[in-house]
């Protein structure tokens, strides 16, 4: 059975959490002499001199009626990567708890497992990029305390199997991470929706791909509350800044704008899929559910340095179990593509 309490590191569960001047007093008082800011003012404009909402209310506020679910199930980090930083520090005890990771994955989360001293279990896909359940199932011990999932998967580019997650979810007794950095261009939903059924579920998603807000640094867990606040006690208490929060404020009345652009580069990464397949320097396109492609080609590393020589840098996967000769292919505006695809060309014109 599912226990939250036992998975909660002990220091963790006695920790009494940083109260910040605004933790205090959130209200609208007349003089704020209460955070050692600088009253004068800054050179920018007069709210920068003021520490940011540490909740970030109006944001979740917002992002809970796109998203379709209640603040309280929302928790914001300073990109997905800080979110995936503080599960292992939530959860994992040091040098005496694992994870289990499915390769080729997202990089970041064995690279958190490593800056938090947990081991790392690899269940790696199938050759068609699916989940080997058989594996990770013979993996789980009682110290697995997280499983992570990747749905559009980096840098493969497709969904997993909606059955396969379930499977995890509904007998993993951990917390199972379902990151859905990519999720505004895949055909499947999002698992947001099951959160009430699951209370074993954390869902990542970030505003740094499809809202195109990737220097603003804005990652989001949706969770049970339970767990929100688990993460809510360990974050640092001003992750998102001011500037931010103002600036995705404003991004979020641009739903339309986000849909077209979201429309957009999938057509065009349909498009681009069908040309490099005529290619015959190129092996194979796989399927994609995200804003890349995954391109085998004859030759990667020798295309990839092409390319750089052009001033178009792709990335190189090919030293990746299972991505052997694969470049990995970000979808770029029109002209940008055409440029690629004119580079590809003079390649194999050679
Ligand atoms: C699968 C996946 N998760 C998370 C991230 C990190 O996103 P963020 O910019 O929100 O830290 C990336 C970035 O490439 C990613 O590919």
């Amino acid at each position: 059975m599912f226990q939250l309490e036992k998975l909660i590191r002990a220091n963790i569960q006695r920790l009494t959490p940083y109260s910040s001047a605004r933790d205090e007093y959130s209200g609208e008082a007349k003089v704020f002499l209460d955070a050692n800011e600088n009253s004068l003012g800054s050179p920018l404009t007069k709210w920068y001199h003021r520490y940011p909402d540490p909740h970030q209310r109006k944001l979740k506020e917002k992002l809970g009626v796109i998203k379709g679910i209640s603040a309280n199930h929302i928790f914001l980090g300073n990109g997905s990567d800080e979110c995936i930083d503080l599960l292992f520090r939530c959860f994992c005890e040091p040098g005496k708890d694992n994870v289990i990771i499915c390769p080729p994955t997202y990089g970041m989360y064995a690279v958190s497992a490593n800056i938090n001293d947990v081991a790392i279990k690899k269940a790696p896909l199938l050759d068609d990029f699916q989940l080997d359940l058989v594996h990770l199932e013979t993996l789980v011990d009682d110290h697995t305390k997280l499983i992570w999932l990747c749905s559009p998967n980096n840098p493969t580019g497709n969904c997993l199997y909606r059955e396969d997650i379930e499977m995890v979810l509904n007998n993993f007794n951990g917390i199972v991470v379902i990151d859905e950095a990519y999720i505004n261009f895949a055909k499947q939903n999002s698992f947001i929706r099951n959160l009430a059924d699951y209370p074993n579920l954390v869902v990542l998603q970030t505003l740094s791909k499809a809202w195109g807000l990737a220097g603003l640094r804005v990652g989001m867990a949706f969770a049970s509350p339970a767990i929100i606040a688990v993460l809510d006690k360990v974050k640092p208490p001003y992750n998102i800044n001011q500037a931010t929060q103002e600036l995705v404020l404003q991004a979020l009345e641009e739903v339309e704008q986000v849909n077209d652009m979201i429309r957009l580069l999938v057509d065009m990464r349909d498009a681009l899929a069908e040309v490099f397949l005529l290619m015959p320097t190129v092996e194979k396109v796989y399927p994609s559910d995200a804003n890349f492609l995954l391109v085998k080609v004859k030759d990667a590393r020798k295309i990839y340095e092409f390319l750089l020589t052009k001033g178009i840098v792709l990335r190189d996967r090919s030293n990746v179990a299972l991505c052997e000769d694969c470049l990995r292919i970000t979808i770029g505006t029109e002209k940008e593509n055409t440029l690629l695809v004119d580079a590809m060309r003079d390649w194999y014109a050679l």
